[in-house]
């Protein structure tokens, strides 16, 4: 049992070792890292590794958060499985699957297998977009697993919320039990059903509110919902996949949706150099009129105020409402 703790160890040295003097954003299968050690995204933003979160008296989790910032978690791999000291180990193994082990060396959690190929070399890259990938490091780069598909509660510019229709994936965000606890908390927020895709927020399975992320005139192809020139939003529906996404078209502006344990939903930015804290620029569903069924079957709220019918839609039991105010959130 010591001498397989020790070269645990002295791997782990050698790994960082090794480590030191390769580009930081990856992890390649002949090596491993503990706690201490993390990758930063090539442009400084992001960071992954071992972090506590809140108070610190919780448990050891693996995940991503903003580089030199104020601790701010983006990404949980073991949101639900924290190690309870403060020991663990990440490894890519040779088939391109990613492991978190804790101090007896047991797996708590683990990446699904990836079909293996004759010409397959896994690297484990963070990229500048905060999306922790596993993809080939030789041939065509392609990517075959990504974090981005598995999204805690943090929604980041370039993530898809939403599923593909080969039914492989479905993103959706889910809160934090509370601020110190990321275990799947009690409220989420997907793009749902099938036929006539809405942002809903749930909590547990009842429905609270739902928005339409287009204006219904427009239900294929690409709706741009804002023309603001720094945050663009878009509703995509192709014959591959149907999400919601946005982009932030300034470098130089951090931005998250975040759904909060209190079922809130806000979105924040931060300014490189120049913000002190995260600004909170819109929370989604403070209107009462966002409550599902407040407007009726057929209501949709338009202001902050009002309940006005939408009578032009037909489908029964659907609520459309346009993404409000997003133009003006940066006036
Ligand atoms: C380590 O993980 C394994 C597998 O999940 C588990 O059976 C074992 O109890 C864990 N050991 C410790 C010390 O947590
Ligand atoms: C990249 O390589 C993989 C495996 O060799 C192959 O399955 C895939 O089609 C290739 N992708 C592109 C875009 O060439
Ligand atoms: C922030 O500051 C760093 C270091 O001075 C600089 O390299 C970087 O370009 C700055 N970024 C922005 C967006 O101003």
């Amino acid at each position: 049992m010591s001498t397989l703790l020790l070269s645990t160890c002295i791997c782990s040295l050698v790994s960082l070792g090794l480590q030191t003097s390769l580009s930081a954003d990856t992890l390649k299968p002949s090596q491993t890292f503990v706690q201490g050690f993390t990758l930063i995204s090539s442009n400084q933003r992001f960071e992954f590794g071992f972090f506590r979160p809140g108070n610190g008296l919780g448990g050891l989790y693996l995940g991503t958060w903003y580089h030199n910032l104020p601790l701010t978690v983006v990404w949980v791999a073991n949101r639900n499985k924290p190690l309870r000291d403060s020991f663990g180990q990440v490894a890519l193994d040779e088939k391109g699957a990613l492991f978190l082990f804790n101090r007896s060396m047991g797996a708590v959690w683990s990446t699904d297998k990836i079909p293996t190929m004759d010409s397959f070399t896994p690297v484990l890259q963070l990229l500048d977009t905060g999306n922790l990938v596993i993809r080939d490091d030789g041939g065509n780069r392609t990517i075959f697993w990504e974090s981005f598909d598995f999204p805690t509660d943090t929604l980041l510019p370039n993530l898809k919320l939403g599923w593909n229709l080969d039914g492989g994936v479905n993103r959706i965000i889910r809160s934090w039990k509370s601020i110190d606890d990321p275990s799947e908390g009690e409220y989420s927020f997907c793009l749902e059903p099938h036929e006539a895709p809405q942002l809903v927020l749930r909590s547990g399975s009842k429905k609270l509110f739902r928005r339409a992320p287009w204006d219904g005139s427009s239900f294929s192809g690409i709706t741009s919902l804002t023309t603001n020139p720094l945050f663009q939003a878009a509703y995509i529906y192709n014959s591959v996949e149907v999400y919601f996404q946005y982009e932030m078209l300034d470098d130089s502006i951090l931005s998250r949706f975040l759904i909060l344990p209190s079922g809130l939903i806000q979105y924040f930015t931060w300014r490189v150099n120049s913000s002190k804290e995260w600004n909170l620029l819109v929370t989604i569903n403070s209107d009462p009129c966002d409550n599902y069924g407040k407007c009726g079957n057929y209501g949709s709220c338009y202001t902050l105020s009002s309940c006005k019918l939408f009578s032009q839609y037909h489908k029964s039991n659907t609520m459309l409402f346009s993404f409000p105010r997003v133009g003006s959130w940066f006036s």
